[in-house]
């Protein structure tokens, strides 16, 4: 099967075309970095050619509002365009557990712009909406940042290791379309404060981290549902501790 990944170049581009060429598949791993881009259209419509299969696992290089929505619409209208218009029969596309009950994030609101985009397109599609990434972990901290200590909520969420959401979503790019959207979460639910103390304690950083209801996740105050799967996701079997070990291993 002819199968294109828009972002192939990416944290989870990069697993999905590796897992999907090991089963055999014809991948097409399409990024800027291989001339195929989807704001500008570069490439697009020579990569999806005889493509059965599309994942998009792109992501904006800007997180700022304004900038992370033009992203998405944008390569959203014009990547599902170029698919309608070489009969791709099934459309994978990476989202976020949570979007559309988070209307302060304006990263959650573009990807449920992107979200909005594909359920209107008519094309086949299966929408996974994912946790946040143990390799995301970085970000959530220096994101909270307040002076010399870390404000962080002390609200449950369920984060993952992107191989484990990498592996979900290879399956599900050789599937039928869903038409509807399935989510993943790691294996344990953890208070993001104590999840930004374990990696820090890790680390040996000795910064404190400061639980406080009201701080701001990218612009999202949270509570125990905001961020966890309300369904009966997949789980990856990956725990954060092991995880942290097997990277400090690996490096
Ligand atoms: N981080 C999290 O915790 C989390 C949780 C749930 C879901 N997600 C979703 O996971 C997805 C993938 O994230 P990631 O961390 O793997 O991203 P990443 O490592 O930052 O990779 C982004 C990819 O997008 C490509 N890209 C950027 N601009 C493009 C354009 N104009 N046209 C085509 N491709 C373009 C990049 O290509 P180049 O290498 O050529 O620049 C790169 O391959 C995102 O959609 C994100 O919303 C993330």
């Amino acid at each position: 099967m002819k199968i294109v990944v828009i972002g192939g170049t990416g944290l989870i581009g990069t697993n999905v075309v590796n897992r999907l060429r090991a089963s055999g598949h014809d991948v097409v791993a399409a990024s800027p970095n291989t001339g195929v881009n989807t704001i500008t259209r570069e490439g697009l419509a020579e990569a999806l050619s005889n493509a059965q299969v599309v994942v998009d696992v792109a992501n904006s290089p800007s997180f700022e509002d304004k900038a992370v929505l033009e992203f998405f619409q944008t390569s959203g209208r014009n990547l599902l365009a170029a698919e309608a218009a070489a009969g791709v029969g099934h459309h994978v596309a990476l989202s976020v557990v949570g979007t559309g009950r988070n209307p302060d994030s304006g990263y959650l609101r573009a990807k449920d712009a992107q979200e909005g985009l594909i359920k209107a397109s008519g094309i086949p599609y299966t929408i996974l909406q994912a946790t946040q990434f143990f390799e995301f972990a970085n970000a959530i901290v220096q994101s909270s940042a307040d002076g010399e200590v870390f404000r962080l909520s002390p609200a449950l969420f369920q984060p993952i290791a992107s191989n484990d959401v990498s592996a979900v979503l290879a399956d599900l790019a050789v599937g039928a379309p869903v038409n509807g959207t399935v989510e993943v979460a790691g294996p344990e639910s953890i208070p993001m404060d104590a999840f930004a103390r374990q990696f820090l304690a890790f680390k040996g950083d000795k910064h404190q981290v400061i639980a406080d209801t009201r701080a701001r996740y990218f612009g999202a105050e949270l509570n125990d549902k905001s961020l966890r799967p309300l369904g009966q996701p997949r789980l990856g079997p990956t725990r954060f501790e092991d995880w942290l070990a097997a990277s400090a291993a690996r490096a």
